[in-house]
């Protein structure tokens, strides 16, 4: 039995671990096995790279130096938690994957797309999402989002606003390019609304969620 890979992207305090949470609820609540892992993290590894990549204490990192550690965390991520879950049959919802590098490390840091399509295929032996849900949100509420929520902004978080509008816009040129893979999602409403946007674009991935059965 094969699982289904769906990845949820978007600029920081987009909503996107809410989101991820709910759907993991009503999936597991219709009886989907359903695992939940993020990135950079997910595994013993990872978190540790997390810990270096996110840490404001190591602002020396150079631009190709995090684009290799974050697709090192994504290669043992693969391994060791993602292919094994679909091997399962489960369904797998991942806060973040390779387009938070493309869209942060390319248009945020500059570095060349292509060459870092041939990291992450390399890190991740060319595992692609079944669906990518892109939860477009307004820069500057991300960034009141997370001053709001109390807690020291990260690494990447302190970049400023023009970083994370590239990051945005990066995004939207990312889905642009692959429409049948991509969901673009507005983020700028309410949790409910955002929520159900978020099942219609799993129509046809995933069979919890036929088609036409969502229009509540
Ligand atoms: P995290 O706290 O998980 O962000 P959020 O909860 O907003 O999703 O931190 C992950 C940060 O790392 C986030 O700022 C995006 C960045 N990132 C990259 O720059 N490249 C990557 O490949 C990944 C996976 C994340």
């Amino acid at each position: 039995m094969k699982g289904k890979f769906i990845v949820f992207e978007g600029i920081d305090g987009s909503g996107k671990t809410t989101q991820l949470k709910l759907l993991g609820e009503k999936l597991a609540a219709l009886g989907c096995p359903v695992l939940y892992t993020r990135e950079p993290g997910g595994t013993r590894v990872g978190e540790k790279v997390r810990e270096l990549l996110l840490n404001p204490q190591y602002g020396e990192l150079v631009p190709r130096a995090e684009a290799l550690l974050y697709a090192a965390a994504r290669a043992q991520h693969v391994e060791q938690v993602i292919l094994p879950a679909l091997k399962q049959g489960k369904v797998v919802l991942c806060d973040r994957y390779i387009d938070s590098s493309l869209a942060y490390q390319g248009f945020g840091r500059g570095l060349d797309l292509s060459l870092l399509e041939q990291i992450n295929r390399a890190a991740t032996a060319g595992l692609i999402p079944d669906r990518v849900l892109l939860l477009d949100f307004c820069c500057d509420c991300g960034v009141d989002r997370i001053s709001r929520s109390g807690r020291g902004a990260d690494r990447i978080e302190r970049e400023d606003q023009e970083f994370h509008r590239r990051v945005r816009r990066g995004y939207l040129t990312l889905a642009a390019r692959d429409p049948q893979r991509y969901r673009v999602i507005d983020a700028n409403r309410s949790i409910e609304e955002v929520q159900r946007d978020l099942i219609r674009a799993l129509e046809g991935v995933l069979d919890a969620f036929p088609a036409g059965n969502n229009r509540s």
